[in-house]
């Protein structure tokens, strides 16, 4: 009898940093599918540089995590925090926000409601009246699903290299 999957099983928790290694593994599934297309460079890149035990541990440091599970197994990611506390620059942003720096549901788990659950919980411990994130130019799933979901796009930013733009899109909460 095939398997049948939805969200009734899943479990969403805080994520801490015993679960790094299943955040990596998280992102070997999920960047190359969703980035290769776009620029297999850049999926490389976010490999090599942002899915990586040192940056999840800044990242835990100074933002909120949300994993959501199944079995004992991380199937995805939400990470949100204030823009002002990130270890990245952004010269072009005046003034603070408070982004959804992650949104990441497993290949084989996509679909089923996981990515709206965790957004949900993001939207609900924001503390501002407004949310940002940033969707890689070329990541139309991505971009629509946001949409769907009362994103708009604000602005899109170039930094001048080999990379696709990032496209930044706010959703006001209330
Ligand atoms: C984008 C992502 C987070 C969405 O999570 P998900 O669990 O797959 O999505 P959900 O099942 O919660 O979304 C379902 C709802 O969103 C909407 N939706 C999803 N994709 C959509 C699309 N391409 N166009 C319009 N609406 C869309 C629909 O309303 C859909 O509901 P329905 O199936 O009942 O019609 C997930 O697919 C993912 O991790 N993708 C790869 C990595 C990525 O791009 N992350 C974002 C980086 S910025």
């Amino acid at each position: 009898m095939a398997e049948t999957r939805s969200s009734a099983e899943i479990t969403v928790r805080r994520g801490t940093v015993d679960d790094i290694p299943q955040f990596r593994a998280l992102g070997e599934a999920v960047v190359p599918p969703t980035y290769g297309p776009i620029d297999p460079a850049y999926a490389q890149r976010m490999l090599d540089e942002w899915w990586i035990p040192e940056v999840f541990e800044k990242s835990l440091a100074r933002n909120a995590h949300l994993v959501a599970e199944r079995d004992g197994r991380v199937v995805a990611l939400g990470s949100f925090g204030r823009l002002s506390r990130s270890y990245r620059d952004f010269p072009y942003v005046t003034g603070d926000r408070e982004v959804m720096w992650k949104l990441y549901v497993h290949p084989d788990h996509q679909g089923l409601g996981i990515g709206s659950r965790l957004l949900g919980q993001v939207e609900a411990l924001v503390e501002g009246d407004e949310l940002w994130l940033e969707v890689v130019d070329g990541n139309d799933p991505a971009f629509d699903f946001y949409r769907s979901h009362g994103f708009e796009e604000v602005e899109r930013i170039s930094d001048d290299g080999p990379f696709p733009d990032d496209v930044w899109m706010r959703k006001v909460l209330r």
